[in-house]
């Protein structure tokens, strides 16, 4: 595979990307579509290189949601492994991963606009050709957009944990969720989620041993894998003596 295979434009890309004000609306999804949402979409500012990133950046590395299957190898120009990314936050994990593994494709999801912008910014400074970000709910991604796809890996890190009791039915990991999450991984593909909660740490244990599909690579919670780089947010914690907790998951049947 040539860098410039790897590089050529994704087709969905002449689309405009979702992001701003437009995403948001569209975020809100049709009243016969609604779910409970694992995000709250925040307003946010967007800086004037966030911006510029959108602009620039969105139309080569942006896909649009529609509610239709979309070909990944046609998306990045290439058949490489495929790893998916639920809530990227500014993307800054995102990006160091996808440079230092420039074999791996990364397709990112996120619906915080700023978030969005960042990560497009980064895109471009750090000359990173293997991301493609749909700012879209996953939920709706995964059923819409993924149906026939086989994943090599999914990436979930720090997702909100919502941390009172009567909010914990708007946690991304629940079982119905992960069993639809599953079917779209190959044999042997992965689910990598890092919480620095507890509370979380020991749903998200309960919920994937409970996966029948779903084989732990630890006998609980697993060392941080070396790709996954610590964040500023997680370093202050360790010095603060905070725990973090990442789970390793194969599927193996
Ligand atoms: C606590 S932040 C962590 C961000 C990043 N992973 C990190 O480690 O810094 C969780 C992110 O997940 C995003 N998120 C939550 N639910 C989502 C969903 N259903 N679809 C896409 N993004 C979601 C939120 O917008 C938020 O930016």
């Amino acid at each position: 595979m040539t860098e410039d295979t790897a590089n050529k434009q994704a087709p969905h890309s002449n689309l405009p990307p979702q992001t701003g004000e437009g995403a948001n609306e569209s975020l809100r999804g049709s009243p016969v579509n609604r779910h409970i949402r694992s995000f709250v979409l925040r307003q946010g500012r967007v800086t004037v290189a966030q911006q510029r990133a959108v602009n620039t950046v969105g139309p080569r590395f942006g896909i649009a949601y529609r509610p239709q299957h979309l070909d990944l190898n046609d998306a990045f120009g290439r058949n490489a492994p495929k790893i998916l990314e639920i809530g990227f936050g500014m993307g800054d994990s995102t990006a160091t991963i996808a440079a230092a593994h420039p074999e791996n494709d990364y397709l990112c999801l996120e619906v915080h606009t700023p978030g969005v912008g960042n990560l497009y910014k980064l895109i471009d400074e750090m000359q990173v050709s293997n991301i493609r970000i749909i700012q879209h709910d996953a939920v709706e991604v995964l059923r819409d957009m993924l149906g026939e796809v086989a994943l090599d890996g999914v990436h979930i890190f720090f997702p909100d944990p919502w941390h009172k009791a009567r909010h914990n039915k708007r946690r991304l990991i629940q079982a119905p969720f992960i069993a639809g999450l599953v079917k779209k991984l190959k044999l042997g593909a992965y689910i990598h989620v890092a919480t620095d909660w507890q509370d979380y740490a020991e749903q998200v244990l309960q919920v994937l041993s409970d996966e029948p599909t779903l084989q732990n690579t630890a006998s609980d919670y697993a060392p941080r894998p070396e790709y996954r780089p610590l964040t500023k947010f997680e370093k202050r914690g360790i010095n603060l003596g905070h725990g973090v907790w990442d789970l390793v998951y194969k599927k193996a049947v």
